[in-house]
């Protein structure tokens, strides 16, 4: 129930102990209140007063659950969790991505021409789209493509990301639902994995198991390829569990490798497969049920 509870919420271990907390401590004070007001207008809590003191203790939830949310630090979980149980009692569609919906955060530290493919591709789709590019380098090349197609940027602090709260909360307002990685430098944390339901995935431009794991990026996983004289390298896109280029595969490609190959060529090579592959995979992974 309470794994169910996480991911139903997308929230962290600490952040589902908090949020319990909050309605318990939020409900009780909703009825101590009430029953205060009740006491004020000398009403009894039975017969019709049954229906006054209801009214009341709906009227004061929301505020009470609001100012206990403040006190435990799950202010901006609460004001979503309202907001959505507003929408729905006026018939609404609940804002941000319903069940057929993808709202994705782009996880980049360079340059970013995976990520702007990615940006094209979903710019016009009508269940996923980009929600925010996150990036760990200010200058990165990537910030200026999601400044183009108006996307929100974060830039984030290496050890709040790999040691603080990995930046759930934010990424949790900006109603993400889903993480792609496109050339980012940093290992991501179990606890986004974990608040994200396992949806976060990565491209890697070699074939797994093969030339990854720390340090192999760039440059370094063509030399590799090179070094050992494979026949072939090419690319994987696998969905991420903790560890550097690890978890279930989702999809691969195959290109030659060159007698007259150094890592420059076969980096475009192996660069033009990703950008015909990733957000299609991506696509097909988020849309298949
Ligand atoms: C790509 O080769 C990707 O496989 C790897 O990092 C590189 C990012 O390139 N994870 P770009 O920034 O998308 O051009």
């Amino acid at each position: 129930m309470f794994t169910r509870l996480k991911q139903k919420w997308k929230v962290t271990n600490l952040q589902l102990v908090l949020v319990l907390c909050t309605f318990a401590i939020g409900g009780s004070l909703c009825g101590f209140l009430g029953r205060k007001v009740m006491g004020l207008a000398n009403l009894e809590v039975n017969g019709w007063g049954i229906l006054v003191y209801l009214v009341v203790v709906t009227l004061l939830w929301p505020l009470c659950v609001l100012a206990v949310s403040l006190l435990l630090g799950q202010f901006s979980f609460f004001r979503g969790y309202l907001l959505r149980v507003w929408q729905r009692m006026r018939g609404q569609k609940t804002g941000g991505p319903g069940p057929t919906a993808h709202n994705l955060a782009i996880f980049a530290s360079g340059s970013g021409s995976n990520a702007e493919k990615i940006m094209a591709h979903f710019a016009n789709h009508p269940h996923i789209r980009v929600g925010i590019v996150v990036s760990n380098n200010g200058a990165a090349g990537v910030l200026l493509h999601a400044q183009r197609y108006g996307i929100p940027t974060l830039i984030i602090d290496k050890n709040r990301f790999l040691t603080g709260d990995a930046y759930v909360p934010h990424l949790q307002e900006a109603g993400i639902t889903a993480v792609v990685l496109a050339g980012f430098l940093l290992k991501v944390p179990l606890t986004l994995i974990d608040v994200f339901g396992g949806k976060v995935v990565n491209i890697h431009p070699a074939l797994l198991p093969k030339h990854g794991g720390k340090g192999m990026y760039g440059k370094h996983v063509h030399e590799a390829v090179l070094a050992q004289g494979d026949a072939s390298s090419g690319i994987t896109i696998h969905l991420v569990d903790g560890q550097y280029d690890h978890g279930p595969q989702l999809f691969s490609a195959t290109c030659a490798v060159l007698p007259t190959d150094d890592a420059g060529t076969l980096a475009q090579r192996v660069l033009e497969l990703e950008h015909r592959h990733y957000a299609p995979t991506i696509e097909r992974w988020l849309t298949t049920p």
